[in-house]
């Protein structure tokens, strides 16, 4: 029998605290998001539109197809896709990317010739953050054509990798693109900026849990950036994924976190630069 509806709308019941605790709990296994009591409300607002589209009355329900129902783990990621928060803007948090392509870029050149520099932009949301610090690096490099910059951008979220695959963004999300960076890297196109070909080609994006006991990346990365998504984490999870993403930095190279998220305690082996920014020691 199908779901009752009002004005060709399913009827979907209310969050009870014994479904939202069912979400919690899958959520927190499969991303380590924790989901506080005062989050119900997100969480029903945010998952409401998908029960109607799925015309099912209660959440109960929902959860039993998470559980039961899901073998290739679909509706999971379609969960996961609404659950995490991708808010993003260009040159956020600047220092960090101030950082990396200044004294960061300096000591690069001054070390050799040209060479590799590779990064990684953990938790990239829908892109803006590899595309800031490779406009900020590529417009310092001399001749940059002959210095190999590349950012891996990965996330969780099927639906902001998307969005920064395309590298296609609204004239409201450019409004923290400086306006240089942004005539010599981007062109208009019907309902905003496209970035440039030469620009995308440097940024490859892949969809990567955070959770992972590994990550298959290389070991010798330049720099790694892991910001404004530890806050949503516990602290042991905080603690086990800083010493992951250590595992991944070159000895030399730098680990930026969000401004908020900046380590309470020492860790051997990082080296605090200045606000959320370290640098690997050994
Ligand atoms: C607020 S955005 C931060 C984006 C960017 N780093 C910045 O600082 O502007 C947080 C991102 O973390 C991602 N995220 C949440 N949990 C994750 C996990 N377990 N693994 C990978 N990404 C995750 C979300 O999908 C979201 O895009």
């Amino acid at each position: 029998m199908n779901a009752p509806t009002i004005g060709g709308f399913v009827e979907v019941g209310d969050l009870t605290d014994r479904a939202f605790e069912r979400l919690r709990q899958t959520v927190l296994r499969e991303c380590g998001i924790v989901l506080g009591p005062h989050k119900k409300p997100l969480v029903r607002c945010r998952l409401q539109p998908r029960l109607r589209s799925l015309r099912m009355k209660s959440y109960d329900q929902y959860v039993d197809l998470l559980e039961n129902h899901d073998p290739d783990r679909q509706e999971l990621a379609e969960l996961l896709d609404r659950i995490t928060t991708n808010q993003t803007h260009f040159f956020r948090e600047r220092i960090h990317i101030d950082h990396v392509a200044g004294e960061f870029l300096d000591s690069i050149l001054e070390a050799g010739p040209p060479r590799e520099i590779r990064g990684w932009c953990a938790a990239c949301s829908m892109g803006q953050e590899p595309a800031s610090i490779l406009m900020a690096m590529l417009d310092r490099l001399p001749g940059g054509g002959r210095w190999d910059v590349k950012i891996l951008g990965t996330d969780l979220s099927r639906r902001a990798l998307q969005k920064a695959m395309s590298g296609r963004y609204t004239e409201s999300e450019m409004s923290s693109l400086p306006e240089p960076l942004r005539k010599r890297w981007t062109s208009p196109v019907s309902g905003g900026y496209q970035l440039s070909r030469d620009l995308l080609r440097r940024v490859k994006f892949a969809r990567l849990n955070l959770l992972r006991e590994s990550f298959p990346l290389r070991s010798d990365v330049d720099f790694v950036f892991c910001r404004n998504v530890m806050i949503y984490f516990d602290g042991p999870t905080r603690a086990a994924l800083v010493r992951r993403l250590m595992s991944h930095i070159r000895p030399g190279g730098l680990l930026a976190l969000g401004v908020a998220e900046a380590l309470i305690d020492k860790v051997p082996g990082l080296q605090p630069i200045t606000t959320s920014l370290y640098r690997r020691t050994g």
